[in-house]
């Protein structure tokens, strides 16, 4: 097929599946010799744009796993917002060392649903969003070097056949229920309701939080408080210069140690399916 152009389109609160979608995105660009744009899907207002997209382009999209599936409340977002109009896409997650579940068929299917040509996907094992225990420095340079096996065999993919030919088949069940977090003491962990905290000594009222909330949800006349809905993705406590964002809710922190004990080895293989 003739390519004009490849986009990277990620929604990524810890940049995990940022550093993914823009290697594999720009490192395919440059080896079919076409311009590369990237497309940040965080933050809420890019979230409420529409992006329409055409034959000849090549649309990596990404996401990470949240509770074995994409994030609920992002998910329509995905729905909705990505227009394929037959173009092609390679759907790309992340998790945090425990398991991808059913996100990466999930995301596949939407892909579809949206109007693209699947031309594969891929699953990458990274630094868990909620401690650096689990799969912590990934993803390395190893993982960078199995993406670009994978930008080099989809290279060959997309120059070679036919979209109506590829069937890409991953595992999952996109209509299996979310992964249910437990506790250390095997009961589910009841943390929804949850939000961060701010240690008002060490925070500088910087206000860097505020805008790294993806659900916008922080306010900016006065930081420690959350009106909105939080989804726990870890942007302000990553993100805060002084680290004075935490959480400290006793069945969070329980799952936290619950996925420590249980999950912290042996560390997962990147999967890729073409
Ligand atoms: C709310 C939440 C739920 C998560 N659920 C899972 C999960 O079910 N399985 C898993 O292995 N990792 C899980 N993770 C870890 C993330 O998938 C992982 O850290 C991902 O790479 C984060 O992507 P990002 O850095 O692009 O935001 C979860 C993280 C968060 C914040
Ligand atoms: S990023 Fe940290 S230091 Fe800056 S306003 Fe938010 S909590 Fe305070
Ligand atoms: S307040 Fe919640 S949703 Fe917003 S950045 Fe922090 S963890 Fe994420």
């Amino acid at each position: 097929m003739k390519i004009n152009r490849v986009i990277g389109v990620f929604w990524s609160a810890t940049g995990n599946t940022r550093q993914l979608v823009l290697n594999i995105g720009s490192g395919l660009a440059s080896r079919v010799a076409c311009d590369f744009q990237e497309v940040d899907f965080t933050p809420k207002a890019a979230r409420e744009q529409t992006y329409s997209f055409q034959e000849g382009d090549v649309v990596i999209v990404g996401s990470p796993t949240y509770a074995g599936k994409l994030p609920n409340k992002i998910l329509p977002d995905f729905q909705e917002k990505l227009k394929g109009n037959g173009a092609v896409a390679v759907a790309v997650v992340t998790y945090g060392n425990r398991s991808f579940d059913n996100s990466l068929a999930e995301l596949k299917q939407t892909l579809e649903a949206d109007g693209f040509f699947v031309a594969g996907a891929a699953a990458f094992a990274c630094r868990h969003a909620f401690t650096d225990m689990l799969g912590g420095g990934r993803p390395s340079k190893e993982d960078f070097a199995e993406a670009e096996d994978f930008q080099q065999k989809l290279a060959v993919r997309l120059q070679g056949e036919n979209p109506s030919e590829w069937s890409v088949s991953v595992p999952g069940n996109p209509e299996a229920p979310y992964y249910v977090p437990l506790g250390t003491d095997g009961q589910p962990a009841k943390f929804l309701k949850a939000k961060p905290l701010t240690d008002m000594e060490a925070c500088t009222n910087c206000g860097i939080c505020v805008g790294l909330c993806p659900m916008q949800s922080i306010s900016a006349e006065h930081v420690s408080q959350v009106p909105g809905i939080c989804i726990k993705c870890q942007a302000c406590v990553r993100g805060c210069p002084e680290g004075a964002k935490y959480f400290d809710d006793p069945a969070f922190l329980s799952h936290v140690e619950m996925l420590t004990l249980n999950y912290a080895s042996p560390l997962k293989e990147n999967r890729f399916f073409l």
